[in-house]
Order: C-alpha cells, then structure tokens, then sequence
C-alpha cells in the first residue's frame, strides 16, 4: 500500500502556470531518481521524502487503472506514452497534466529508466477525461477480478478513442 492511501483528497485544485514544466525521472521499476522544484512546489513534497519513492506515490484514487496499465505497455514497447493525469499533493488537492513519458535508452540502446515532462493540462481535454475517467473507475469497481476490470475499463477508453476517429495519441495533441 503507497502512503498516499492516507491522504484524504479534497475538491480543490493546485493550479499550474502555461510555463510551468513538471519533470521526473524514474528507475526501470517507477521509483523516482530525480525531480525538479515544479514538481516539488506542485505536489507540496520535499525532495527527501520524493527520491527513491515509487511514482504512485501521488496517484490519485480517481485515476482509472486502466491508465496506468497502458501507461507501462506502451513503455515496455519502447514507445512514449501521452496522457491526461490527475495527481494528488500532501494536502489532499490535486492536479492536472498532460504527460509525455518516454524511455531513457544508454550507448548500446538498452533502456535504462524513464523520463516524464508534464504541463498544464488543456482545461476543455480535462472535462472530457474526468468525465471518462470516472465512467472507467466505476467499471473497475464493478469487477473483482483485476483484470477483467482493467480489460472493461480500457474498452470503455478505446470506444471513445474509436468515436473519434483518430488515434488515442492524435486525439490527445489535438488538444494542445
Ligand atoms: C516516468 C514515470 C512517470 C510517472 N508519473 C506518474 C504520475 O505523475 N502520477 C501517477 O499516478 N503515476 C505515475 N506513473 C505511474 C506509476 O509508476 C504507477 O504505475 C501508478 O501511479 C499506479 O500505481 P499503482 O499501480 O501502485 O496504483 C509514472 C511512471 C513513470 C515510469
């Protein structure tokens, strides 16, 4: 269990600046290896109480599983990930990003960790996830079964993508 299960999350939102830029870097398993201030400032953490920590240690409990489940196939494909990301802070708030999460590969190609840059979400494509997102919680919580849930809650995901017309990656930079 992360620590973040203690938190109680509030309503209220940490608002990120147009410029503001949110980096972390993760080890081959998510714990972080480095952070800058923005992602100190915006989270409400220390550094010492961030590094060697797995990421999920600002997961937020309205965040799909399904998300994150994508989040690392596309990793493990060696492939960047684009996504829209609800975080928790220390007291509870939370805050939207657009992510773009990428490997980090060393000389002879083999990846060595991974590297996460986040900005301030587009507000419009944030409506539109919430809204997802909370139809997708709901289906995982239906399930006992783990994945069947994130097979369920991903369909509902790739639907909406469907709908669209254009990729999931397409559909996101749209936006930006
Ligand atoms: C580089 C990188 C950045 C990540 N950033 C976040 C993030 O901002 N928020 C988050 O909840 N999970 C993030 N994750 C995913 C977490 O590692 C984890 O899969 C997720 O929080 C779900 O955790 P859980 O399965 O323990 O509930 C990131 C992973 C990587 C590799």
């Amino acid at each position: 269990m992360s620590q973040n299960t203690k938190i109680t999350p509030t309503l209220k939102e940490n608002l990120l600046k147009y410029d503001d830029l949110i980096v972390t870097k993760t080890d081959l398993k998510g714990n972080i290896t480095y952070c800058n201030e923005c992602f100190l400032n915006i989270s409400e953490l220390e550094e010492k109480e961030v590094l060697n920590q797995p990421h999920s240690l600002i997961r937020h409990p309205d965040m799909p599983k399904a998300v994150f489940q994508i989040l690392w196939n596309t990793l493990n494909e060696g492939n960047e990930f684009f996504g829209i990301v609800k975080n928790l802070s220390t007291s509870g708030n939370h805050y939207w990003v657009f992510a773009n999460i990428t490997p980090s590969f060393d000389e002879s190609g083999k990846t060595i960790g991974y590297f996460s840059a986040r900005r301030k979400a587009n507000n419009a494509l944030v409506k539109i996830m919430d809204n997802l997102y909370k139809k997708m919680v709901q289906e995982e919580k239906r399930h006992n079964d783990n994945n069947r849930a994130i097979e369920a809650s991903t369909q509902i995901l790739n639907n909406f993508i469907d709908e669209q017309g254009v990729s999931y990656n397409e559909y996101l930079i749209s936006f930006t």
